[in-house]
């Protein structure tokens, strides 16, 4: 790249070394410091790859029980945090309810707050209590009792339990563990750059983490699986997919669940997640959802040649699940959370402030005229 050519969206742009995650965007692979998502899909637990990509090791069977306890332990919210969400409106943005949480929740743990505070013990307090907030929330704005942190419920059978309050198959919890671990990571997107941007200045875990939730906000970035099922929800049934799709396309929408900066092929974890909205679906005899998501997969690939990205199954998924369509991305969150973290203690250990330039395009040399002869 010629010295000042810029690179809108900082597209190709290599901004740091990491070993965190590999995406290999021509051959649709990801990896978490070195093992296939396909794998750890298959074998592996939420719980196990959050140490994985805290420590880039995978643990020992002590190991990981201490861990299971210790997230279990964190689930707890302070008072005031709990008061302040049941005083939040019903109709709040469940990504502002979590946003505004941590951020109040840093000003009852001050250990972890302070600039450069950088220890494990601030990523699995964030990791363990981001699913009680939204619980605090859902289940306040139905007048319903807060969740309790049960101790004895895996990450997964936790966050079910938090949101719906019943309990869940193992199916399900499998479902949801496996949603869990294919988001947890995604080397440099948005969201996380915007923690490490956050970290690099030596500021503190917690702000961090809030910068990278209101990034991942936005419906380019995380939002996207909500459009997804609305998107569904305007086609209704499979043969009028291709009308619909056609139509927005002619007005050059974006079709959500498709395109990625980096992939140039399936998106793995679509692959996965089609997958699990299949056998959810066929276990619940409700396969609508699978139906008419192929079905526009096959109009958005004869048009545009575009592959679905983690977003297009993943609704489904937790609409299978019981979860309801405004915590899908409050859910992307909490197990992105564990991604977040992991990125900001490898920018603590070798900090380098991210300050990017831009070229200036503007005027220069402008004489200033006094407020009195601007007329
Ligand atoms: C996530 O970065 C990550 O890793 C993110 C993520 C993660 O795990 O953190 O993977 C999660 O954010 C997944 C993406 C979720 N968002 C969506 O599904 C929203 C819809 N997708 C698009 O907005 C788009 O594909 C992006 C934003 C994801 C990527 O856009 P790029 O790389 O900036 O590509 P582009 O906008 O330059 O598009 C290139 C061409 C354009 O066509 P032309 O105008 O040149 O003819 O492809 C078209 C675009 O119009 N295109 C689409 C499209 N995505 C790209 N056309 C219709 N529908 C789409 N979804």
């Amino acid at each position: 790249m010629s010295a000042g050519e810029v690179q809108r969206g900082l597209e190709d742009v290599v901004a740091l070394e990491s070993q965190i995650c590999f995406i290999d965007g021509a051959q649709g692979r990801l990896i978490y410091h070195g093992y296939d998502i396909r794998e750890l899909a298959e074998h592996s637990t939420f719980e196990e790859v959050a140490y994985l990509l805290w420590y880039g090791r995978l643990p020992t069977t002590h190991q990981l029980d201490e861990l299971r306890k210790r997230l279990a332990s964190l689930r707890a919210l302070p008072d005031p945090v709990v008061r302040i969400l049941h005083e939040t409106p019903p109709s709040a943005n469940a990504m502002d309810v979590l946003r505004t949480a941590v951020s109040a929740l840093a000003l009852f743990e001050p250990a972890e707050t302070q600039p450069g505070a950088s220890s494990i013990g601030g990523a699995q307090r964030l990791t363990a209590v981001l699913p009680t907030i939204l619980g605090h929330f859902h289940r306040g704005r139905l007048g319903l009792s807060p969740p309790d942190p049960s101790p004895d419920l895996s990450h997964a059978a936790w966050i079910l339990n938090a949101i719906r309050g019943t309990e869940a198959s193992e199916l399900e919890v499998k479902g949801m563990d496996v949603a869990l671990i294919l988001h947890a990571d995604h080397e440099l997107n948005a969201s996380t750059f915007a923690a490490r941007v956050t970290a690099s200045t030596l500021s503190d875990l917690y702000s961090a983490v809030t910068s990278a939730i209101g990034t991942l906000k936005g419906p380019l970035h995380g939002g996207a699986n909500e459009r997804v099922m609305e998107l569904l929800d305007e086609i209704g049934t499979p043969p009028r997919a291709e009308e619909v799709v056609k139509s927005k396309l002619s007005r050059h929408e974006r079709i959500m669940g498709f395109g990625h900066r980096v992939y140039k092929v399936e998106d793995p974890r679509a692959t996965i997640l089609r997958e699990w909205s299949r056998r959810i679906g066929q276990a619940k005899g409700n396969l609508k959802f699978y139906d008419l998501l192929r079905s526009v997969e096959q109009v958005v690939h004869t048009e545009k040649g575009l592959y679905p990205n983690v977003d297009l199954y993943s609704g489904s998924v937790y609409t299978l699940l019981g979860i309801p369509r405004d915590l899908f991305t409050p859910l992307f969150a909490s197990s992105r959370v564990v991604g977040w973290t992991a990125h900001v203690l490898e920018e603590y250990q070798d900090l380098r402030l991210i300050r990017p330039t831009a070229r200036y395009v503007g005027p220069t040399d402008l004489a200033y005229v006094p407020l009195e002869k601007r007329g």
